[in-house]
């Protein structure tokens, strides 16, 4: 098969487009003929030797996909050949990431693709939407009325938290940068989109909500004091990203507000909450409540250039296409 891969981390020119023999699912995986690998800014980073370490051999990146189950392991009953599905982590402690023409992982990682969704929607769920997923809570009837403030909701991780606290009844207000990125987290269903940059923005978000239920958070050190003046007894913020500099923590501050701070690593959830995720995302998916991002196709020769795209902070969903 064709794939990407890379032997040892550093610059995206680390990535060799190659030849290489496609590989059989084994016990308990399934191999998947790719329709599209999503690139996420994790792929970057653990190429990079960022976040991650030297492959043992080689690698594969990507972690989401899409496409066509075309071969089981031994003893995967609820996958079959011909299903549609969105993958997921494919490249966690597995060489097989889905930048090549087929993908082997354990069956767990797909979900089932509804042929409603797109092969480009579904490489875009994995990483983003699951992360989303999580940050919200992982329980949509707990959203229901509730106020929500995205952080960041033209990010991929941002835009699918609009979608799904949305698609889960609560009130969404989002920070953005520019106008462009207005209008996207607008498309995605925000009820208020403030630019965080502009004068004044606390000030809209607290009209909208003077006390915040959720906040998903892409720059906790940046927004602090926003979340801080937005929090209360019951707010619960989730950080899912780290900046250049670690924040330091105004404890006293932090604690007069009785606020909950969560962290969030989607690799090590646990099973019961990815399992609630990929429920919460099937179910919207299933009502036509997710959507595509503006979408940035790449051939598989050209994924260094699609990965150091997304690295330049690309707005929208990068895709490699084998
Ligand atoms: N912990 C996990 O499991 C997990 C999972 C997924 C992603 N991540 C991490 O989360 C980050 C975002 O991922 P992504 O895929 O959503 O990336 P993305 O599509 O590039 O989106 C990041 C967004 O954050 C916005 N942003 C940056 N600084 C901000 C600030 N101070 N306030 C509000 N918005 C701000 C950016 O826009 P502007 O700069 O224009 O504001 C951009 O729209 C990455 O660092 C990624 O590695 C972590």
């Amino acid at each position: 098969m064709k794939a990407v891969l890379y032997r040892y981390t550093g610059l995206s020119s680390v990535l060799s487009f190659e030849q290489t023999e496609t590989p059989k699912p084994g016990p308990g995986e399934v191999r998947v003929k790719i329709a599209c690998s999503g690139v996420n800014p994790t792929d970057w980073k653990i190429r990079s030797g960022l976040t991650g370490n030297q492959p043992d051999g080689f690698q594969i990146p990507h972690q989401d996909g899409s496409g066509v189950i075309d071969a089981v392991g031994d003893g995967v009953t609820e996958r079959e050949i011909g299903q549609r599905v969105w993958l997921y982590t494919a490249a966690y402690a597995n060489p097989y990431g889905t930048a090549a023409e087929y993908c082997v992982l354990p069956a767990e990682r797909t979900v089932v693709l509804p042929d409603s969704a797109s092969y480009e929607l579904g490489a875009s769920l994995g990483v983003p939407a699951l992360t989303a997923a999580h940050c919200l809570g992982g329980n949509p009837s707990a959203l229901r009325g509730a106020n929500v403030l995205v952080a960041g909701g033209a990010g991929a991780v941002g835009y699918y938290a609009i979608e799904l606290a949305k698609h889960a009844g609560a009130r969404v207000a989002t920070t953005v940068s520019s106008a462009e990125k207005e209008r996207l987290a607008k498309t995605a269903g925000a009820d208020l989109a403030v630019n965080y940059k502009a004068p004044g923005a606390l000030e809209k978000l607290k009209s909208f909500a003077p006390q915040m239920d959720y906040i998903t958070e892409v720059a906790f050190g940046a927004n602090m004091e926003t979340d801080l003046a937005l929090s209360a007894p019951g707010t619960v913020i989730a950080i899912y990203a780290n900046e250049p500099t670690d924040p330091i923590l105004p404890i006293r501050k932090l604690m007069r507000t009785n606020a909950t701070i969560r962290f969030v690593m989607l690799y090590t959830i646990t099973k019961h909450d990815l399992n609630q995720a990929i429920a919460w995302i099937e179910d919207a998916l299933e009502q036509d409540a997710l959507s595509e991002l503006p979408i940035h196709r790449f051939s598989l020769e050209k994924t260094a250039e699609a990965q150091d795209f997304v690295q330049q902070g690309a707005v929208g969903k990068v895709l490699v296409i084998p």
